[in-house]
């Protein structure tokens, strides 16, 4: 008989160890440098599981213009702009450090030409944008992600993509694992993000264990 097993084989217990070969995105070395400084300062910057996530997104939404929010040290928003060569990036970081830290960086990585940063409180920004997306990469505070929504679906162009990110932080809002008493709040806005995406008939939402669990919904009418 055929040895078929490997059809059947519980790949989950691996992990992403298992695959993290396979996940490694394909960026420039100055990215590499912008990175490997923002890991070894603790900067929580996307890994590589959720970078290539991001880019292939990304890439494959074919966006014009791509907002993100939560800007950091701008490795994200670099690696869109590599992805997408065509698009525009539109980023928001409040923390003035970081954001004087990304434009370094945007110029470092050649990219700042299509880079808008932006300093500032996502939620006031997102407010005044006065054009729309084709692609939102939200990773900024995890419990304002309900409050920003509905402004976020009106930024976004019919078919375009909302990634929301570290939404299964430590199993919390899922229920698999215990909340501790000082995260409930933020694990119950997570969960009212999570059944809102996913109950919303103007959206097609996946939820996925990407990093620390990706929220993809794709916008379905204009
Ligand atoms: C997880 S980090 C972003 C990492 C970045 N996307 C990357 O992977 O390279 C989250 C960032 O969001 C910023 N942030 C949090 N809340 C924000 C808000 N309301 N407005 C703007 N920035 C915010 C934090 O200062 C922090 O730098």
């Amino acid at each position: 008989m055929e040895d078929f097993s490997y059809a059947h084989r519980d790949t989950s217990e691996t992990g992403s160890k298992g695959i993290a070969r396979f996940n490694v995105p394909h960026i420039p070395s100055a990215l590499e440098e912008v990175r490997k400084s923002a890991f070894a300062r603790e900067i929580p910057v996307a890994g590589d599981e959720t970078l290539a996530f991001v880019m292939a997104q990304a890439a494959a939404s074919g966006a014009e213009n791509i907002l993100e929010l939560g800007t950091a040290v701008g490795t994200t928003a670099i690696a869109m702009a590599c992805a997408c060569p065509n698009a525009k990036i539109t980023t928001v970081e409040r923390d003035e450090n970081f954001y004087a830290e990304a434009l370094k960086n945007f110029e470092k990585c050649g990219v700042s030409k299509r880079v808008n940063a932006i300093c500032g409180d996502a939620g006031e920004v997102i407010e005044k944008l006065d054009k729309k997306f084709g692609f939102i990469f939200m990773d900024c505070a995890k419990v304002q992600y309900i409050k920003y929504l509905p402004r976020l679906k009106e930024l976004l162009v019919r078919g375009g993509v909302l990634v929301a990110d570290d939404v299964l932080l430590y199993g919390w809002a899922s229920g698999e694992a215990e909340v501790p008493k000082k995260r409930r709040m933020l694990a119950r806005h997570i969960e009212e993000y999570l059944t809102a995406v996913s109950e919303d008939k103007e959206l097609i939402t996946c939820v996925i264990r990407v990093g620390d669990g990706i929220a993809l919904s794709v916008k379905n009418t204009d």
